[in-house]
């Protein structure tokens, strides 16, 4: 089994969680190593919905290993949350599958109550975060001040490190409005954590090298999307963390020479939670409808997704930030009966993606107007299946983009999908 690395390749929400989910009944790890409980990938399995936010997509198929690896910030509450909904409905989530790095920063209270004051306080001007305390957290981890997991096991000094957070922090939030922080109340929030969390905690990068050297399958789980990411996105209007696919090197611990495959999952319209440029975004009754036949409301917040056309110049960017070798085309089921449907081939007086988001905020998208269908497709499991017109798009992204779509999103359900590719146990 190859090592694959699975990405977003727009806004994130494309359907990560579901196809890795699906790949992951193919091999034996799946490692989480970027972002956080930003994260929310919905798992459709027997007609059972099951969202997470942290734990891989893996742990629902037997005998996957899932690493939470040292690139992924932490909190630490809402991992054992996660940890105990998923051990209720009677999965396995054992420390013999479920792994956290050492390394991995935690989110502690004092990130959450920065990110939401902060975001407060910029009222129009705010990035529209999902208020977990992502990025304030990270912002630590780059200014070594940041407390991993394994400071929090080892204890020893711990006390001091909060009275050093909270004596930075604290003086933020006041002058934000907001009630200063008690390391006595920090303290007591993580102290019924500590034992709870310590047989996760493994050094991961000799783990995942052994599983490697063994031929094991190893699928790196991607959260958030190309254009989310701090380095290649819409910057200032981003999450904190590298989600392009070269992030996965170093938010797990292997060197690239160990990835086969890197595979961007997109969805077969655009959506976008948050502010932030979108070219191609719908402000009319068909971006209502979209949004409505694709329930576009997020995993994590519940926010209405902003929707709008296939933009093939964004895609066609991140399969060069990422080295995209296929696609996965989510959701072509909600295109049924929109009409007449436009895929974004280009922007009015510009070659390719312009950086930074006020540039972005100001292009006109050049489009090209091609036939819809109205056959349900939901059924459909066989490239023959679908209307011509269906083909006819799916081949006219692959044209744009530059490579295959090896897999199809037509509902839901782990198996609403049509494999066009070995990879995914297609012929
Ligand atoms: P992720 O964050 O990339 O894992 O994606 P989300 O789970 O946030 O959002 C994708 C949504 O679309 C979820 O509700 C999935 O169940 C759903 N979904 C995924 N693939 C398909 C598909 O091919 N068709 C339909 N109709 N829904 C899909
Ligand atoms: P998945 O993994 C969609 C967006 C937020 C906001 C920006 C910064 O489910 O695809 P943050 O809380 O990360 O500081 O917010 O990023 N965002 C997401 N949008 N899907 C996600 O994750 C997201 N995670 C963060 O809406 O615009
Ligand atoms: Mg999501």
């Amino acid at each position: 089994m190859a090592n694959i690395i699975i990405v977003g390749a727009q806004w994130g929400d494309e359907g990560k969680g579901k196809v890795v989910d699906l790949l992951a009944g193919r091999c034996r790890w799946v490692v989480r190593f970027q972002g956080g409980n930003n994260a929310g990938h919905t798992l459709v399995v027997d007609g059972q919905k099951v969202v997470l936010h942290l734990i891989p997509s893996g742990i629902l198929q037997p005998g996957v290993r899932c690493v939470i690896g040292n690139g992924v910030v932490l909190d630490p509450g809402v991992f054992l949350h996660e940890v105990d909904a998923l051990a209720a409905r009677g999965t396995n989530v054992g420390p013999e599958r479920l792994l956290v790095s050492t390394e991995a920063h935690l989110i502690l209270p004092w990130h959450r109550a920065l990110d939401r004051a902060r975001e407060r306080s910029k009222g129009d001007a705010r990035i529209g975060t999902t208020g977990r305390g992502i990025g304030p957290c990270y912002e630590d981890k780059a200014g070594r001040r940041g407390i991993r997991l394994a400071d929090l096991l080892d204890g020893s000094d711990l006390r001091a490190r909060v009275v050093a957070a909270l004596e930075r922090h604290n003086a933020e939030l006041q002058s934000l409005g907001e009630p200063p922080l008690s390391v006595d109340a920090v303290l007591a929030e993580l102290a019924p954590c500590v034992e709870r969390l310590r047989p996760y905690a493994r050094a991961v990068p000799a783990l995942l090298w052994a599983a490697h050297r063994a031929g094991e399958g190893i699928l790196f789980e991607g959260a958030q999307g190309t254009f989310l990411d701090v380095d290649h996105g819409t910057y200032p209007f981003v999450t904190s963390s590298s989600t392009v696919a070269g992030g996965a090197c170093a938010g797990s611990g292997v060197g690239p020479t160990v990835i086969d495959e890197v595979i961007g999952i997109a969805k077969a319209y655009a959506t976008r939670v948050g502010s932030g440029p979108f070219p191609t975004e719908l402000h009319d009754a068909l971006g209502e409808r979209l949004r409505a036949v694709g329930h576009e409301f997020g995993a994590t917040t519940g926010r209405a997704r902003r929707c709008g056309w296939f933009d093939a110049t964004m895609v066609r960017h991140a399969v060069m930030v990422n080295g995209l070798t296929r696609l996965a085309l989510t959701k072509l089921d909600v295109l049924s009966g929109m009409g007449p449907l436009r895929i974004c081939t280009g922007y009015y007086g510009l070659d390719g993606v312009p950086g930074g988001a006020d540039q972005l905020a100001r292009v006109e998208p050049i489009y090209e107007d091609v036939a819809g269908w109205d056959a349900d497709l939901s059924a459909c499991r066989r490239w023959e299946d679908l209307p011509e017109a269906c083909r006819a798009y799916v081949a006219r992204i692959e044209d744009l983009t530059g490579v295959p779509v090896a897999l199809l999103g037509v509902g839901p359900g782990r198996d609403a999908v049509i494999v066009r590719d070995p990879l995914f146990g297609g012929t």
